[in-house]
């Protein structure tokens, strides 16, 4: 079984970049079945969804070429299949937004639930409610487990028309604003999607489509607003010679995140480039009230932007209280991570977890390092200690993962974590990254 090796107690210092954002990435290539036109993606990051993604493409029909490393020409005029192979559909999460994108394009899609669970674990009824209310009919294929429970094991759209509308939504959803946007970009007519979620991710396809020639409006406020459109051929594309236009993925808020808590983990001076400033201002905040000192820094000729993030050698972390919102509040996909720097802040961390039901598996494997931390109906109490101590712990999830590495480099001793296919699924090269900026750690 592969495993990271983590030798803690080296203070990470230098120069770090950030890839494209993974939570964006897996919207914008199921995207692409809506062009009319091939279009080239760059900033893709190397990581195992994406690969997914472009396998499911594929499979669909579309012409997939590697230009180079994180960069992708994609065709999908000869897509002519509207079904996600199952195989492929059930190993990430995010294979629901093939279902709005083929919904888009071509009234008709089916995808698999991933992992045959039921939609309780991560309901998708906001999802439907935009397609149904857009006009498509929506069949949940049924499945009964081994324990005879019977749960969703696939979704399947059909419409014989998309009608711009308002929609709803009722929770604040990252996946089904997208899913909304995805199926309504070509529906004929207005469609008002409220109650958005406003994540970068969200003006990201937002962003990517409108260069394709969509009209799209509001992104990243709770009101978003589409014209449909017949076409997406690029807005502005050249008389006669299509140019092939170019769309950089937005870089990804939660990696430079991480990389953010682990130079504050370790004590370090680091700074983080590629980076949107602006996204990051309250995992800053929550730094900087930990004690750390975080401050945009531009080169001379204002060229690159990066963070800072800085922390004397002996300073003790003061103890912060964390309640994971929609963006622009402090992002959920941080809360491990934060939590693993917090076991090392004096006094007591409140950590209140609005989002998911079960995000604290990874505290089982904090505790086992020496942390000193309960969990609660809605969250976790963390008591700071002085040190943590390594020791072998698994990656429960990607983010559960990413708090372990903080947890091992800012340990003493060696720290071993397993199942690291969770965060080589969301952290590209993170052995290589981490390496650069000083950690001693090794995959093995
Ligand atoms: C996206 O998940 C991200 N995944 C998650 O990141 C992230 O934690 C989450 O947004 C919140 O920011 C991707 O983008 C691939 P939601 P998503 O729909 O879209 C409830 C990571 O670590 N809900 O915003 O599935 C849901 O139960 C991953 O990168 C419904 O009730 O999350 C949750 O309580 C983990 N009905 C809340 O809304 C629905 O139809 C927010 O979920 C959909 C969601």
């Amino acid at each position: 079984m592969d495993k990271f090796v983590i030798e803690g107690g080296c203070r990470l210092t230098g120069d770090i970049y950030v890839s494209g954002a993974k939570n964006s990435v897996v919207a914008l290539l199921p995207a692409t079945l809506l062009l009319d036109v091939p279009c080239i993606i760059d900033n893709v990051p190397d990581i195992s969804d994406v690969t997914i993604c472009l396998d499911i493409l594929r499979a669909l029909g579309a012409d997939v070429e590697r230009l180079q490393e994180g960069t992708y020409r994609i065709s999908t005029a000869h897509v002519n299949k509207t079904e996600v192979p199952p195989e492929l559909a059930r190993k990430m999460r995010a294979s629901y937004y093939f279902l709005g994108a083929l919904l888009g394009r071509s009234h008709h899609a089916c995808a698999a639930m991933p992992g045959g669970c039921d939609l309780g674990a991560r309901p998708i009824d906001q999802h439907l409610l935009a397609f149904e209310t857009l006009g498509a009919e929506t069949t949940l294929i049924r499945d009964r487990g081994s324990d005879g429970r019977e749960f969703v094991d696939a979704v399947r759209l059909d419409a014989d028309a998309l009608t711009g509308t308002n929609i709803s939504l009722n929770v604040v959803s990252v996946g089904a604003t997208m899913n909304a946007i995805l199926a309504a970009v070509k529906a004929k007519g207005v469609t008002v999607i409220e109650n958005c979620a406003r994540e970068p991710h969200i003006v990201d396809l937002a962003n990517f489509l409108n260069y394709m020639g969509a009209h799209i409006t509001g992104a990243g406020t709770h009101k978003i607003m589409i014209a449909g459109t017949d076409t997406l051929c690029g807005n502005d594309a050249l008389e006669g010679s299509v140019e092939e236009r170019t769309y950089s993925v937005v870089p990804d808020q939660i990696e430079a995140g991480t990389f953010m808590v682990a130079a504050a983990a370790t004590r370090g001076d680091v700074r983080i480039h590629g980076v949107i400033p602006y996204h990051m201002r309250d995992i800053a905040e929550r730094l900087i009230e930990c004690g750390a000192s975080v401050e945009v820094v531009e080169n001379e000729d204002g060229e690159d932007v990066c963070i800072r993030v800085y922390v004397e050698e002996n300073r003790r972390f003061h103890s912060v209280n964390i309640k994971t919102e929609p963006y622009p509040g402090f992002p959920t996909d941080m809360q491990p991570q934060m939590a693993a720097l917090l076991t090392l802040a004096e006094g007591q961390s409140n950590i209140i977890e609005q989002i998911w039901e079960s995000r604290f598996r990874y505290v089982e494997e904090l505790r086992r390092m020496g942390a000193h931390i309960n969990t609660t109906m809605d969250g976790a109490i963390i008591f700071g200690v002085p040190a943590l101590h390594g020791c072998s712990v698994k990656a429960c999830d990607l983010r559960a993962g990413a708090a372990m590495m903080i947890a091992g480099l800012a340990a003493e001793g060696t720290t071993e974590i397993t199942e690291i296919g969770h965060i080589e699924r969301g952290y590209s090269h993170i052995v290589e990254k981490l390496r650069g900026i000083g950690a001693n750690i090794t995959r093995v």
